[in-house]
């Protein structure tokens, strides 16, 4: 294991940033892009953030399913190297799925009736663990042509961890539903749809005609007999897809927050990984409560500390304000100091977990991280 993240960085040719919801995989994974071109890779970072904050930290105003390239001037600003490139693109899960069907199926007449079904629509859009599938074929068609140098991950939200490794399995559960097993039965016996489901099933699906319409009824047969096929081997394609990332040029960088919940994920997602026999680089533990220790600070401390400060001495306050304001502070400062207690405990949890491995930091910020100067701004912790 690598000692510090700009080795990993600069040796790596894929990096994934996981982590339970919210506690900044698309702000590492911009960070990590950004540092990268920042010394002279071209590097691609690869998202699926429906709520645009790569987009909108990157200066780009419209990201879409193309990759785009952010202004050079922006990235190479006050950096090490003047030749790196980045590029980003926001993954369509649709567009993804479309572009998959199209190169599995059997002509291109198929593909056409395929994308047209309005069964499609609804089930590209809705199998569990399809948008982590689609972002893994769209890394590895990626990673084929070798365009980047390096490639950064930003996972989809999800509120657990877990669901990302869960993805292949989640994705054959869907596809082996009792309720499409049932249709691609059907359909797979060919002959008359009405006949060969029985006189329940036929009860059934006369009766759920009579809900949806039998257009819609006959919509999903002829779905299933296109899309047999090609939904068989995806479970199959799901696992390969994954188990890609156990090269060695992989990197998984767990992001989690020092909360309880975010960490007793981190530490369940870590062994997953282990098990799993996926490349694990390390932990960045972001919004870091920082701890500020003041020695012997007493009440009486601080509220000479006011008296002599000159902008509030200026102020001309009673002597009763000050010991409120100086109560007050202490009281602050006490808090965030548990808060900062509080974190170290649960990094102390990581790094037992991590085997004293990679472990970095990035403390809370005041503000959201919302542009590339920002970005820039978290290089400093992320990469040590
Ligand atoms: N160190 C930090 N200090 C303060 N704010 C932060 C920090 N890191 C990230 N943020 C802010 O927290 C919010 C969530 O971050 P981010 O979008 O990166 O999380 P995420 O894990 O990608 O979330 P999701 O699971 O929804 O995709 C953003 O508004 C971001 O600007
Ligand atoms: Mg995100």
């Amino acid at each position: 294991m690598s000692a510090r993240l700009i080795d990993v960085l600069l040796e790596r040719r894929i990096l994934i940033c996981v982590g339970s919801g919210g506690v900044g995989k698309t702000t590492t994974a911009a960070t990590l892009a950004l540092a990268a071109a920042r010394r002279g890779k071209r590097t691609l970072v690869l998202t699926i953030d429906p709520a645009r904050r790569l987009a909108n930290s990157l200066g780009l105003a419209e990201l879409g399913h193309e990759v785009q390239q952010v202004d050079s001037a922006l990235v190479r600003r006050d950096a090490p190297s003047q030749t790196g490139e980045l590029y980003a693109m926001m993954l369509d899960q649709k567009r993804a799925f479309d572009e998959m069907v199209a190169s599995h199926a059997k002509d291109p007449l198929a593909v056409k009736r395929i994308l047209a079904n309005p069964v499609y629509a609804q089930i590209s859009g809705s199998l569990a663990g399809a948008q982590e599938y689609a972002a893994m074929t769209k890394l590895h068609e990626f990673d084929r042509t070798g365009a980047f140098d390096l490639i950064v991950v930003d996972t989809p939200p999800t509120a657990h961890a877990l669901d990302f490794l869960d993805a292949p399995r989640k994705l054959g559960e869907a596809i082996d539903s009792p309720a499409i097993d049932w249709f691609r039965k059907l359909q797979g016996q060919g002959g008359s749809r009405w006949s060969l489901v029985g006189k329940t099933g036929a009860f059934v699906l006369k009766r759920l005609a009579k809900f949806v319409g039998s257009k819609f009824i006959d919509d999903l047969g002829v779905f299933f007999t296109e899309f047999n096929d090609i939904l068989g081997g995806f479970r199959k394609r799901a696992e390969e897809t994954f188990s890609l990332l156990r090269q060695p040029r992989v990197g998984f960088v767990l992001v989690a927050s020092p909360e309880p919940m975010a960490v007793g994920e981190a530490v369940a997602f870590h062994e997953r990984l282990i098990a799993a026999g996926m490349p694990f680089v390390g932990f960045v533990v972001n919004k870091v409560h920082p701890s500020r220790p003041v020695p012997d600070l007493s009440l009486a401390a601080l509220e000479a500390a006011l008296a002599a400060e000159p902008r509030i001495s200026a102020l001309g306050l009673s002597g009763t304000t000050h010991t409120m304001a100086a109560t007050a502070l202490l009281a602050a400062h006490a808090e965030l100091e548990t808060l900062a207690a509080a974190d170290r405990n649960a990094i102390g949890q990581l790094q037992v977990a991590g085997g004293g491995g990679l472990l970095v930091q990035v403390p809370l910020l005041r503000d959201d991280v919302h542009d590339v100067t920002k970005l820039v701004g978290l290089e400093r912790y992320l990469l040590g």
